[in-house]
């Protein structure tokens, strides 16, 4: 893989590199087009990393479906679907991870703790590997995008983070490969998410500025949906993660919550 991204790079071509876990809906696709667009040669990555799963977390029946995933990616035009085996990034003896200290803790960070050591460490290689000019994520895992973005900074990654909206079901939902778990009455549900956002964008909109307000709005809007048991609902700086009290620049409102064993996230950006 690397061989052959810096044949391209050596060819003139600027590198895209979407990198993905596989199962791939419309929001993975809208990255991938955005990169097509973008770049001369692309690079989609498909593999679930095990070392960002928690012990008790879905890693043995993460939805897979390579052959799918592959007729999809080959009807975007992509240039290289770089699949490798789990051996071939986590060799034997393997060591070395990389950790975004404060914020890696944040958000999902502190629900799911190592996640985002995994995360980098597996974001840190693919981008060795696929030597990339710019990579594509997803608005939809903010927290990730704001670990990525710190990462990139401090150990000089000459990569451009593009961040790409979220695309949503007709009734809200963010699309997610996580969504397959859901049953119908669980599925009905998670519309609450969005809601919960809406309601606290429009009370922005209407000039509310307090932080703990806004945040009330979520919380109150996903009580009323008995199927949601709430992780976190935050009011938040994008970059640091932290609290905002007032919010007087752009803030992130994030929300993750379970819906019978299937724990969903979804955001706005306020401002
Ligand atoms: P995965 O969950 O497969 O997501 C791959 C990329 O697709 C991420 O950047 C994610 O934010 C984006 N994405 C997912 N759903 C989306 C939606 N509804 N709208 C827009 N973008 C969406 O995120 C990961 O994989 C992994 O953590 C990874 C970065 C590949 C590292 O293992």
């Amino acid at each position: 893989m690397q061989a052959r991204a810096l044949q391209a790079r050596a060819a003139g071509q600027t590198v895209g590199l979407t990198p993905t876990m596989g199962a791939l809906h419309e929001g993975h696709l809208s990255l991938v087009r955005t990169a097509r667009r973008e770049n001369e040669f692309v690079v989609v990555s498909l593999f679930v990393n095990p070392t960002q799963f928690g012990p008790s977390e879905d890693f043995d029946r993460y939805p897979r479906d390579f052959a799918g995933d592959r007729r999809k990616l080959e009807s975007e035009g992509v240039d290289v679907l770089y699949a490798p085996p789990v051996g071939e990034i986590y060799k034997p003896g393997f060591q070395t991870y990389v950790e975004v200290e404060e914020l890696g803790k944040r958000l999902d960070g502190a629900s799911r703790p190592g996640h985002f050591r995994g995360v980098a460490t597996v974001v840190a290689k693919l981008f060795h590997i696929a030597q990339p000019h710019r990579a594509y994520f997803g608005q939809k895992d903010a927290a990730q995008l704001a670990v990525i973005r710190r990462l990139v900074r401090d150990l000089d990654f000459p990569i451009e983070i593009v961040a790409c909206p979220i695309v949503r079901e007709p009734d809200g939902l963010a699309m997610s490969s996580r969504n397959a778990y859901l049953g119908a009455e669980e599925r009905r549900a998670a519309a609450v998410l969005y809601r919960s956002l809406t309601q606290a964008r429009r009370c922005y909109e209407s000039g509310e500025r307090s932080g703990p307000s806004l945040r009330g709005t979520l919380l109150d809007t996903l009580a009323s949906e008995p199927l949601a048991r709430v992780d976190y609902a935050e009011v938040v700086d994008p970059d640091s993660l932290l609290p905002l009290a007032r919010v007087d620049r752009r803030a992130l409102a994030a929300v993750a919550a379970w819906f019978g064993a299937t724990r969903l996230i979804d955001n706005v950006l306020l401002g």
